[in-house]
């Protein structure tokens, strides 16, 4: 196999998601491998379960910097400074500075727990139910500056069920979250599927 793609984790949470690309990264044929799990809050506890399986971490609040773009520059510093290759946000809770995307744009990649382009932003499985619908899921897709707009890599749909709350609806997406989001990874990393004229390209 050709050399691991560099893989570094953005998080602002529990971080389940990032567990279940950690543990996919330990096959030995999987083409990734984690360098960094990088979180904009110091308390997230993600972080303690990437340390935990022996991932370097790098905490930074965004509090402490003046501006979006002062911020995005302190992480591409981090993950320059580690020769990352590809980005994966998991549930990373911030929006990124356009400069920031140009520079990662077919390098970086986010999980959003609906059937985009359905419910964007915040509040996502809130909009499923407001709007009726029969059936969500999530989207992996790369991450372009148009906000959880970028080419689609990945989706599963799950239904609604009619008494669903927003919690019940998201443990239920969540679960094809951590299917989807490896298989994902693994097609950009082995350059089954790349980002062409703002396209996802599938080999
Ligand atoms: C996941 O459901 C992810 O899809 C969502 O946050 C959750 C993070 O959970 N991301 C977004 O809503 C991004 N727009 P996790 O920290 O346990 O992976």
């Amino acid at each position: 196999m050709t050399t691991k793609k560099r893989t570094a984790i953005l998080i602002s949470g529990r971080g389940t998601n990032m567990a279940a690309l950690i543990e996919a990264a330990w096959a030995p044929d999987f083409p990734a491998k984690i360098v960094l799990v990088f979180s904009n809050v110091e308390s997230a506890p993600g972080l303690k379960t990437a340390q935990a399986a022996g991932i370097r971490t790098q905490a930074l609040s965004h509090k402490e910097f003046p501006s979006r773009e002062a911020f995005d520059e302190a992480i591409d510093e981090a993950l320059t400074a580690l020769d990352v290759d590809l980005v994966c946000e998991a549930g990373f809770m911030r929006i990124h500075s356009d400069a920031f995307v140009q520079k990662w744009e077919g390098k970086m990649i986010n999980i959003h727990p609906s059937l985009l382009p359905a419910f964007k932003g915040v509040k996502v499985h809130e909009q499923a139910i407001a709007a009726g619908v029969r059936i969500s899921g999530c989207t992996v897709h790369f991450v372009t500056p148009a906000l959880d707009g970028g080419p689609i890599i990945a989706q599963a749909a799950v239904p609604v069920m009619l008494n669903d709350t927003p919690e019940t609806l998201a443990a239920r997406i969540l679960i094809e979250e951590h299917r989807i989001y490896p298989e994902a990874l693994k097609m950009v990393a082995d350059g089954h599927v790349r980002l062409e004229n703002g396209r996802a390209v599938f080999l």
